[in-house]
């Protein structure tokens, strides 16, 4: 007699998701809701295929294969970290106690992650990014951008491209980070190295081209240039500047047409126009704030009020990197956005997730309104002001990308 078991029944593949009973969801479409944030009460939202089907009034749901039970908690789109610097390899915590104990934070501490960087093999360049990764999507961020920078060498910035393409679709070269050492006395050749072999090399890896414009790091001319170079290979601009000092960054940003210039710690009222008028006349320079780094750099803090008055786009980023800021946390980035920078809450959390969208020029996800990615977090609280009321808390439930459950448990 046969001992198989009988065959089992086909499972019907779940093809449609309703989350209901949320108590405040932020679909950040002022069409849909209340605010800043288009905030729906007792709201429903229905995923299909990945995208949202529909959002609205709980009481107009319609059916679906599977009910998830918000049970009265927010739901939000994925953070969007525009800006990060996760592939590396190395330790700075010495550096950081050093800073706390006074010493001010440079852009030549660069290299120590360089060296190790180069030391590193590619299975652990992408190791230590995954795990970044990881840690960052279990805090809710659904979309991050990932730099090069810690290579500075036509060999090492590719292969730490090519690991941060495995990761992400939001991938900058970054080249032009600092000036690495054997070129400490030919800075000029170096750009000329990153705006000829090395951008030959690393193009087809990455969709952004960025420069650290900064004193210690690359002036105007020379950022202008590798700019340039990397818009006439295919690759979009955007720039580091003002993060420790006064200077051309943002000026070179909006004449450039960068999607973001990232920092904004010091501006002078000038600069503050130029990013207002980018937003009026569009597509905005994003004037992206990293409070994460003013924080571990014990540096003023941009100010953003002077920025959003002025009519400038905001976005939030956690610049996560092994130096100036090593958090992945973009709830810290909001709390500290609305204590230190005078944010509200709703503006932070914006700029947190539509505002990151808005930098990286993408209308398919920083929102949940019908056809965006289900790029979803539910929190566990009511509302998204506790992203901010309740800091250094684990507020983060679930997290869905493209749909799929990738992190917690509804
Ligand atoms: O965005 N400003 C330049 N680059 C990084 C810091 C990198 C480092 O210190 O390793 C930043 O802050
Ligand atoms: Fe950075």
């Amino acid at each position: 007699m046969s001992t198989a078991p009988p065959p089992a029944r086909p499972v019907p593949p779940v093809s449609s998701v309703l989350i209901d009973d949320i108590g405040a969801l932020v679909t950040n479409d002022t069409a849909l809701g209340a605010g800043d944030l288009g905030e729906v009460a007792g709201a429903a939202l229905v995923v299909e295929s990945g995208r949202v089907a529909w959002c609205g009034p709980r009481s107009r749901a319609p059916a679906a294969d599977v009910r998830v039970d918000a049970a009265g908690r927010c739901v939000m789109p994925g953070f969007v970290d525009s800006h990060s610097h996760i592939v590396f390899a190395g330790d700075r915590s010495r550096e950081f106690g050093d800073r706390m104990s006074g010493r001010p934070y440079e852009a030549g501490g660069i290299r120590t992650t360089v060296a190790a960087t180069r030391d590193a093999s590619d299975a652990e360049l992408l190791g230590n990014a995954t795990r970044l990764l990881r840690e960052a999507r279990a805090q809710g961020t659904t979309t991050l951008e990932v730099k090069s920078g810690y290579g500075l060498s036509v060999a090492d910035e590719e292969r730490c491209l090519r690991a941060a393409a495995r990761l992400t679709g939001e991938v900058t070269f970054l080249g032009a980070h600092v000036v690495p050492p054997e070129y400490e006395d030919d800075p000029d050749g170096y750009v000329d190295l990153v705006a000829g072999a090395m951008l030959e090399a690393c193009a087809p890896h990455a969709r952004w081209v960025d420069v650290f414009c900064e004193r210690g790091a690359f002036d105007e001319e020379q950022a202008r240039r590798v700019l340039r170079a990397g818009r006439d290979r295919g690759l979009l601009p955007r720039v580091h500047g003002n993060q420790l000092g006064r200077g051309p960054g943002v000026r070179l940003a909006v004449q450039e047409g960068a999607a973001s210039v990232d920092h904004c710690t010091h501006l002078e009222d000038a600069d503050v126009a130029a990013l207002a008028d980018s937003a009026a006349e569009g597509p905005a320079t994003v004037a992206t704030l990293l409070p994460g780094v003013d924080f571990s750099t014990r540096q003023p803090y941009p100010d953003a009020r002077a920025l959003l008055d002025a009519g400038a786009r905001v976005a939030l980023a956690s610049d996560c990197n092994p130096g100036s800021c090593f958090t992945s946390s973009m709830a810290l980035c909001i709390a500290l956005a609305v204590r230190e920078m005078r944010m509200t809450p709703e503006e932070a959390v914006r700029a947190a997730t539509a505002g990151g969208a808005e930098a990286l020029r993408r209308d398919d996800v920083g929102r949940l309104s019908v056809g965006a990615r289900a790029d979803i977090v539910l929190l566990e609280a009511p509302n998204p002001v506790y992203l901010a009321y309740r800091p250094g808390v684990p507020q983060v439930a679930a997290v869905w990308k493209d749909g799929e459950l990738v992190a917690g448990r509804p």
